[in-house]
């Protein structure tokens, strides 16, 4: 029963079932930033520090927020693609225990996620995969749609947003960052915090007239397998589509 598998998770992943943890024993804490491969270029983006204010209206960005599913070919500029991410997942400061304060709250301030961008229409960027490296508000580059066979919208049964869309956000947690601290309920921290980081975007993609459509469904071996991630460790829990309307 579907409703039995629900209590179980729950008990599974409550404050008392999840007392014991490597924290609780003492033991170090996982290394909270992922390196780039020597191999990936890395592009930095605009600083954050001159990015233009968006004079708005929070009361309507809230109200005119919405699913949006299909997109314009105009490419996103390469500061609408710093501001997203900016808001996202930016990093106000980091603290000498390698913490760091972002943009958006992260259980225990752990930020387990990890952004992989498939961009099909950025100015100034090839179509590809990247990913976004917080410290240093850039992306590296991990391969180029030009010189590869996967089609990366196979992943996702509405592939045709995929297809159009010209970011496709996914967001992974690399799990050991909040098991670390929290054991199994760090199964509920890492969704939450997904549904966190993509409400900042649809409203930063809002305030800047941008499309964004939020994303569970996907084929999960499949997109860990395309992200080149090792799933027992760093795993897809959550995605959306952007583009200019
Ligand atoms: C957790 C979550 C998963 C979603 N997954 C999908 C999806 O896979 N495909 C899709 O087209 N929309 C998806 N959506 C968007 C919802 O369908 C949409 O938010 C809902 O219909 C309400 O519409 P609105 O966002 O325009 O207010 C998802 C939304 C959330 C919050």
């Amino acid at each position: 029963m579907f409703e039995d598998k629900i209590h179980d998770f729950l008990r599974v992943t409550s404050m008392e079932a999840c007392k014991d943890t490597s924290r609780s024993r003492g033991e170090a804490p996982p290394v909270l930033k992922k390196m780039a491969e020597e191999s990936n270029r890395c592009f930095p983006l605009t600083d954050p520090a001159l990015l233009p204010d968006i004079p708005c209206n929070l009361m309507e960005i809230f109200e005119c927020r919405e699913s949006v599913r299909t997109y314009s070919s105009e490419p996103i500029t390469t500061k609408e693609l710093s501001t997203l991410l900016w808001c996202t997942q930016g990093v106000k400061m980091e603290l000498s225990n390698g913490k760091t304060y972002r943009n958006v709250p992260a259980a225990g301030g752990m930020h387990s996620l990890e952004t992989y961008l498939f961009i099909q229409h950025v100015e100034n960027f090839e179509d590809g995969l990247y990913r976004y490296m917080p410290y240093e508000h850039a992306l590296a580059q991990l391969w180029l749609k030009d010189s590869s066979d996967i089609d990366f919208s196979e992943a996702f049964p509405n592939r045709t947003m995929v297809e159009h869309s010209a970011i496709t956000f996914v967001w992974t947690s690399v799990v050991e960052r909040l098991s670390y601290g929290y054991g199994a309920r760090a199964l509920r921290y890492a969704f939450l915090d997904a549904g966190h980081v993509c409400e900042n975007l649809y409203l930063a993609a809002q305030a800047l007239r941008i499309g964004v459509c939020a994303v569970g469904a996907f084929d999960d071996e499949l997109l860990n397998r395309l992200l080149s991630v090792d799933a027992e460790k760093e795993c897809a829990v959550y995605a959306a589509t952007v583009g200019k309307v």
